[in-house]
C-alpha cells in the first residue's frame, strides 16, 4: 500500500474544468488560481471552513486578512461601490459622495487590474476575513482565467497568494505546486503571471490615499488620477495598519543579502569587507543583479565563486525585473549556492518600489 499523499491536479481552463471547480470552491473546496500579479488560494468567502482552511494551508497567522475577489461585471455598473453596499460586502455610511465618487472613478480607470481597495466591511463579510478590522479588501483581477471562474460563481473568492506564509509567492502553476502541491487538490493552470509582484494595496480617504502595499499602480499615478496627495505607508505609521507588512517577508530559505550600492562598483577589499563575515567560510555566492555587469564583478572578486547569476532584466526593464523577480529568488534558493547576494532596484516606478519592497523584507542588508 502506498503511503504518499496526492498531489493536486492542474487543470487546464477549459469550460468544463471551469464548471467543475466553481463547484468544487461551492462546496468548500480550495483552488489555486491564477491572477495578472501572482497566483492566489482561493476559497469561497461565505463559507467559514473555507477561510479557516485557508489559513490553514498556508499557515498563516489568524491576523493577517484576506483579499476578496470579484467578477469585473460590478465595474460595469454607474456604481460600483453601491453594488457592492446592496451585497452587504461593504458600508458606506461613512463616506461622502465626493469619496464615493472618487473611488468608482479609480475603480473604473484602474480596474479590474492590480489594485486592491480597502473599504469599511458589509455584514456578510466575516471578522475571520478581515481579521477582525472594520475594512475588507476589495480586488478585480484582469486575468482572463480569473475572471471565467469569478462569473460562473456568486460569492467573492478569498484569496491570499498561493505560497505558505512568508515563503515566495508562486508566478506559475509549478510554483504553486512546490509550495501546496501535497496541501491542496485543484490548481488551475493560466501560465506565467503578468506582473509578477501582489497587487498595490491602497486605503483611500477623501484627505489622503495611502499605499500599505506598492504595486504596479503607482503612487504618482494614482495622485495624478484622484488629484489627492498619495503616501507610501511606513510600518510605524498609527493612521492605518496593514497587519500583513511584516519585516521579514518574501524570504528564501538561504542567506540573502542586500548591498546598498550595485556590486560591480565595489572595490576587491570593499567586497570582501563587506561580504567575508557573512560567508561561514563559503565561497560560493547565487547573484540577483539588476545593473551589475556580471563579468567585472567577477574578474574583480575571482576567490570567490558565483554560481548561479541572475539578471534580472538585460534590458533594464522594471516590467521584466518584476516578472523575474520571484521566479529568480525561488530558482537561487534552490541552486547549490550557499549565500545569496542582491543590489539596490534602479526604478522609480510602481514596479521600481514593489521589487524594493518586497527585497527589503525578503534579505538583510549587508
Ligand atoms: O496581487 C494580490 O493582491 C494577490 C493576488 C492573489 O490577488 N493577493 C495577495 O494576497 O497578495 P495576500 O493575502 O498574500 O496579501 C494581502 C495583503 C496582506 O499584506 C494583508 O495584510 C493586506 O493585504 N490586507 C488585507 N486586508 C486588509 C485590511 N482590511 N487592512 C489592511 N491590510 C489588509
Ligand atoms: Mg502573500
Amino acid at each position: 500500500m502506498s503511503t504518499s499523499k496526492k498531489t493536486a491536479k492542474i487543470l487546464l481552463p477549459s469550460k468544463e474544468n471551469l464548471k467543475l471547480l466553481a463547484s468544487k470552491l461551492t462546496e468548500g473546496h480550495l483552488v489555486a488560481i491564477p491572477t495578472e500579479t501572482v497566483y492566489g488560494l482561493a476559497a469561497n468567502a461565505f463559507l467559514a471552513d473555507s477561510i479557516l482552511n485557508v489559513f490553514q494551508t498556508k499557515e498563516r497567522p489568524h491576523f493577517d486578512p484576506l483579499i476578496l475577489h470579484f467578477p469585473s461585471s460590478y465595474l460595469k455598473s454607474d456604481n460600483p461601490l453601491r453594488s457592492l453596499e446592496k451585497n452587504q460586502i461593504i458600508n458606506l455610511s461613512d463616506y461622502s459622495e465626493t469619496l464615493i465618487k472618487k473611488i468608482n472613478a479609480l475603480l473604473k480607470h484602474f480596474c479590474p487590474g492590480p489594485l486592491t481597495i480597502l473599504l469599511h466591511k458589509g455584514a456578510r463579510v466575516s471578522d475571520l476575513i478581515t481579521s477582525g478590522l472594520k475594512t475588507v479588501a476589495i480586488r478585480f483581477p484582469s486575468h482572463p482565467v480569473a475572471q471565467s471562474l469569478l462569473e460562473l460563481v456568486d460569492f467573492p473568492l478569498a484569496a491570499p497568494s498561493a505560497n505558505r506564509f512568508n515563503h515566495i509567492s508562486p508566478t506559475t502553476t509549478a510554483h504553486v505546486l512546490s509550495e501546496l502541491g501535497t496541501r491542496i487538490e485543484y490548481i488551475l493552470e493560466g501560465d506565467a503571471c503578468e506582473v509578477g509582484v501582489e497587487s498595490t494595496v491602497l486605503y483611500p480617504s477623501e484627505k489622503e490615499m495611502i499605499i500599505l502595499r506598492p504595486g504596479k499602480i503607482s503612487q504618482d499615478e494614482i495622485e495624478k488620477f484622484t488629484e489627492v496627495k498619495t503616501f507610501l505607508h511606513s510600518t510605524n505609521s498609527k493612521t492605518i495598519q496593514s497587519p500583513g507588512a511584516l519585516e521579514t517577508h518574501y524570504a528564501p530559505r538561504k542567506p540573502f543579502f542586500r548591498s546598498e550600492v550595485n556590486l560591480d562598483s565595489l572595490s576587491q577589499k570593499e567586497f570582501t569587507n563587506q561580504i567575508q563575515k557573512k560567508l561561514n567560510h563559503s565561497k560560493k555566492i547565487g547573484l540577483l543583479l539588476f545593473q551589475s555587469d556580471a563579468l567585472l564583478l567577477k574578474q574583480k572578486n575571482e576567490t570567490y565563486e558565483f554560481d548561479p547569476i541572475f539578471v534580472l532584466s538585460k534590458n533594464h526593464s522594471d516590467i521584466e525585473s518584476a516578472k523575474n523577480l520571484f521566479k529568480y529568488v525561488r530558482l537561487l534558493d534552490e541552486s547549490s549556492a550557499n549565500v545569496l547576494l542582491t543590489e539596490p532596484c534602479p526604478y522609480s516606478t510602481g514596479l521600481g518600489d514593489a521589487i524594493t519592497d518586497r527585497l527589503k523584507k525578503a534579505s538583510k542588508s549587508l
